[in-house]
């Protein structure tokens, strides 16, 4: 990504030094958060070998062996360095490597690049990690330390670490797709059909409020709340499946350029598709090379790994359109949309945009969400990639019109439902 993220939201005023931020656990849930997000980067990480981790299979990607690195680089520079008294930097070096795109934290190692690095070994990145989880372990255990703004660094760095999660699984799967022999993440992993769900929840038009409120925690994107006129509008409750794609394929929808935007079908030359991402026909049958290996697609599983040029034509092609964020999220709302969450990122129409009065905060974790507002489109939803507890209503993901591959689907609307 572009990750989504992370400053706190400009304008909250602090609350008093005595009661913990909005949204931020209290120290020894906060310890507790700490200990059980970074054991689970590490179990996300166990079933690759050391080979597996120092692959980059294309820019977007990186390394296993980064991600460990960049999120435990993320607690050294913007928790310990400038919040732990005494505070001994584990390798001065390694902050050119694993500073992502933080131009107010330093120069860096370029992306595309990553893959070239294979020392720091992985068991130097184990121990980075260990050093940086004992100062943080004395820094969470004293009260005293953990002011209310620190507890919010601290929250942040955590969400960010599981943002980082799901990359971990959505790179190495990238990199599985490239190997001709397609190995398996865990190879028991198997899709599970989407849940069948017919019709559309329908919008009549109205005036609703959008965006993030109340004290849990939220990324600065997700604000101010605003009202939107939505509707009236229909949207699917249920998901697209692939047997809906491979209707798609079999009527030409990736040789027909009039249901193309132009970048689209232009991306659609270039980069030769016919499918979805991971697709691959053997022998007459489609497969697809899932966290699981390759197996042959599963009609009733939600299509997954494919670009916003690609869910905008199918929808054309169904005589359908996606929907905006905002109707997203008031149908969501109603509890009335299946896989909402848990299986696919769903596409919207909505350009990743600030909200109406959305100012990014200063200084470097400021850069990490509206600098990126350009250029890409808002995913709602969760997928099956995403960490326990990280998805929310008013959460908005955002890539690139032509990444396919994270997970990826497509919910359709309706404005004649
Ligand atoms: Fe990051």
């Amino acid at each position: 990504m572009t990750l989504t993220a992370l400053t706190p939201r400009r304008g909250t005023p602090e609350p008093p030094a005595s009661s913990p931020p909005p949204g931020s656990p209290a120290a020894p849930a906060l310890a507790d958060a700490y200990a059980r997000v970074r054991a689970h980067t590490e179990a996300l990480a166990a079933p690759l070998s050391a080979e597996d981790q120092v692959i980059q299979s294309m820019p977007d990607a990186s390394p296993t062996k980064w991600h460990r690195a960049h999120t435990t680089w993320f607690f050294e520079q913007f928790v310990l360095v400038p919040h732990a008294p005494g505070y001994r930097v584990f390798d001065e070096r390694l902050a050119f490597l694993y500073n992502s795109y933080y131009l107010a934290a330093g120069p860096r190692h370029a992306r595309p690049r990553r893959g070239m690095i294979t020392r720091p070994s992985n068991a130097e990145v184990a121990d980075y990690r260990a050093h940086v989880d004992a100062a943080m372990a004395r820094l969470l255990a004293d009260p005293a330390a953990l002011t209310p703004a620190l507890a919010e660094v601290v929250t942040i760095g955590l969400n960010h670490e599981q943002q980082h999660q799901e990359l971990i699984l959505t790179d190495i799967l990238h990199a599985f797709a490239e190997n001709p022999i397609a190995p398996a993440y865990d190879p028991a992993w198997r899709w599970r059909p989407a849940t069948p769900a017919d019709g559309m929840v329908s919008l009549p038009e109205g005036i609703h409020t959008i965006g993030h409120r109340g004290d849990g925690f939220s990324y600065d994107n997700e604000g101010p709340a605003h009202r939107v006129l939505v509707g009236p509008v229909g949207i699917a409750r249920g998901l697209v499946t692939n047997r809906d794609w491979l209707a798609f394929m079999a009527d030409g929808g990736y040789a027909e350029a009039a249901l193309w935007l132009s970048d689209g079908f232009a991306a659609v030359q270039a980069e030769g598709w016919q499918a979805p991402g991971h697709w691959r026909e053997i022998d007459g049958q489609w497969h697809a090379v899932t966290l699981g290996g390759s197996q042959p697609v599963e009609p009733d599983a939600p299509v997954c790994h494919v670009s916003y040029y690609e869910a905008d034509a199918f929808a054309r092609w169904a005589g359908r359109h996606l929907p905006s964020e905002a109707e997203w999220e008031v149908a969501a709302a109603t509890g009335e949309l299946a896989d909402a969450f848990g299986v696919v990122w769903q596409w919207t129409r909505s350009a990743y945009l600030p909200y109406p009065g959305y100012r990014a905060a200063d200084g470097a974790l400021g850069e990490y969400n509206g600098k990126f507002m350009v250029n890409q489109m808002v995913l709602r939803g969760s997928s099956l990639a995403t960490s326990p507890g990280h998805a929310r209503l008013t959460y908005r993901n955002f890539f690139p019109p032509s990444a396919r591959w994270q997970f990826t689907g497509v919910r359709l609307a309706a404005f004649s439902a």
